[in-house]
């Protein structure tokens, strides 16, 4: 082949980031909004028909290490914003892998992407879970540690966490995801959060709290039982404000939509980044986001995973 092209699919979290990344219960959504990455042979490493320093984008350099540094020239394009919550590194970490292995000949699935992509997340971030990087490989719907949820799909194991990631049904349900327009690295909100978690009791109590709401949620999903799922993704956001993960803005979008909205919460690492609100009034919440000056994007569930163009 001597250009291919991928796509992958960011993704929200409805319960359980953070606590995921210590092995807990957590339950992640693929959305329509993507990564597309084309690839071709080159003569230097090039990227949107620029040099690419490979030294400054840690996830791509993984990935081409381990398709022996064959130098590559590389188109993004993509709808998810960046530092956002919305897996937008991990979306690009899995087109490409899928993109290289394509454009070498290599067999690949969904799973062997989702593993090499979680490997060059980990080498760029040295910290975090498997789940945004499997959310956005399978697509639609995924829980990670949560007994009989769905179709086993597959298990990473990395230092003494292990993460069981099945396929989950999702009742049609309407999402409005809220941007604040901050942006935040996940990495040091992880190691915050790991560094309170293991000074402090408190915060690991509250660690193992969200886990068990995940727990709920689940059960909440397949009775599709909106009033208490939206309940327990409030209870959520609580608790990760108390953890230090959320802000001003954050809280203030969520504040505002909850009047409209059968629960809120912040998604992803925080700090910023995005909001999400479960609701039968899309317009009205996403007008109640835009009047505290975020970026509303009503999205759609049940989306694929990865796949090349
Ligand atoms: O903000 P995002 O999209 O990178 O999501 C991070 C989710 C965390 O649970 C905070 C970290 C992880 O690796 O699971």
């Amino acid at each position: 082949m001597t250009v291919s092209v991928a796509s992958a699919p960011g993704k929200f979290v409805i319960l359980g980031e953070h606590a995921v990344v210590y092995g807990k219960p957590a339950i992640s959504l693929a959305i329509d909004r993507r990564f597309t990455i084309k690839v071709k042979r080159s003569n230097e490493f090039l990227i949107n028909g620029e040099p690419l320093d490979l030294n400054l984008i840690p996830y791509i350099k993984s990935i081409c290490m381990r398709h022996y540094m064959i130098p590559v020239s590389l188109r993004l394009d993509s709808t998810i914003p960046s530092g956002s919550g919305l897996g937008s590194s991990a979306a690009l970490s899995v087109a490409l892998s899928a993109a290289m292995n394509s454009l070498f000949n290599k067999k690949w699935t969904s799973e062997t992407v989702a593993r090499e992509a979680y490997e060059a997340e980990y080498f760029a971030q040295a910290s975090g879970s498997p789940m945004d990087t499997s959310a956005s490989a399978h697509g639609r719907g995924i829980a990670l540690n949560i007994q009989d949820a769905g179709d086993h799909l597959w298990t990473i194991e990395k230092n003494e966490n292990r993460w069981d990631i099945s396929d989950i049904d999702v009742p049609e349900m309407t999402f409005v995801i809220g941007n604040t327009g901050i942006h935040a690295p996940t990495g040091p909100l992880v190691k915050k959060v790991k560094k309170y978690r293991e000074t402090n009791k408190f915060a690991s109590d509250i660690v193992d709290e969200i886990g068990d709401i995940s727990l709920d949620g689940m059960k909440a999903i397949n009775a599709d039982d909106r009033v208490e799922l939206g309940k327990l993704m409030t209870a959520n956001h609580k608790l990760l404000s108390i953890l230090g993960v959320s802000c001003n803005e954050l809280n203030k979008l969520v504040d505002v939509v909850l009047p409209y909205s059968y629960g809120a919460k912040l998604t992803g690492a925080g700090g910023g980044g995005c909001m999400v609100a479960l609701t039968d009034k899309p317009e009205i919440v996403a007008k109640a986001i835009e009047s505290r000056g975020g970026t509303p994007y009503i999205v759609k569930t049940g989306v694929n995973g990865v796949t090349l163009e």
